[in-house]
């Protein structure tokens, strides 16, 4: 999936004070790539993921997803890319505190209308794959932050995305965790071709990056 920006901008009022989160920001991802995105805390990164990820609306400017112009899409045709095109991987995780981690994984499928048998086999797959295989059963709150990571991750790509958009993947993780989940990111991008966008203060994921853009008080600039 390629993805664009032309100046991109997000502003929040809260009471009289506006605050301009994203500023005229142009960014470009094209297939298949690793970008990473840096920058100090309140920067404007989740700000900006959100919004290539269709969680949110721009104030100002366009986002572009292969070439189309997302402000003409209805609702059901930007539920319909968020659902099957692009695995979201929050800051936060949000995982389901209610459901078991074989359910949390399951559930984009379920509301993709696969059969429940595909979505077991896909899902304890996609656990096995991440490393979660003795752990399917166990609640979110029953695992570690690290592994919270990876279910987050396994949900993301359910309904096999072109994109991954991970809310600094590393940030919560001790490092040799850390770089399990870096190299996690890496294979699904090498091996799936999966396009993986990251907002990150991780020098070691800035590493494995190809594409690496820095923001700094809403305003993206790309480095390499
Ligand atoms: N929902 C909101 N309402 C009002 N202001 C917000 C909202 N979300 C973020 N902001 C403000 O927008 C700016 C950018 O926030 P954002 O969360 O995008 O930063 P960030 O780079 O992701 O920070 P961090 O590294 O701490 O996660 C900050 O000044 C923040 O206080
Ligand atoms: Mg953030």
């Amino acid at each position: 999936m390629k993805i664009k920006t032309v100046d991109l901008t997000r502003i929040y009022h809260v009471g009289a004070s506006k605050i301009i989160a994203v500023n005229k920001s142009n960014f470009e991802v094209s297939k298949s790539t690793f970008t990473a995105i840096v920058g100090p805390s309140g920067s404007g990164k989740s700000t900006l993921l959100n919004l290539i990820g269709l969680n949110d609306y721009p104030t100002a400017g366009k986002i572009l997803i292969d070439n189309t112009d997302t402000s003409l899409l209805s609702g059901r045709e930007r539920r319909k890319i968020r659902l099957f095109r692009i695995g979201f991987v929050f800051q936060t995780f949000n995982l389901l505190a209610t459901l078991s981690v074989l359910e949390n994984v399951e559930l984009p499928m379920a509301l993709a209308g696969k059969p429940s048998k595909e979505q077991r086999e896909t899902a304890v797959r996609l656990l096995g794959n991440v490393g979660l295989g003795g752990r399917i059963h166990h609640r979110p709150k029953e695992l570690s932050v690290g592994e919270m990571q990876r279910v987050a991750i396994a949900r993301a790509l359910a309904n096999d995305p072109e994109v991954i958009i991970a809310d600094e993947p590393t940030g919560e993780l001790d490092s040799k965790t850390a770089e399990e989940i870096i190299g996690l990111l890496f294979d699904i991008n090498r091996n799936r071709k999966t396009t993986v966008i990251v907002a990150t203060h991780d020098e070691k994921l800035v590493k494995v990056a190809e594409t690496l853009y820095t923001i700094r008080d809403g305003k993206l600039k790309l480095k390499h």
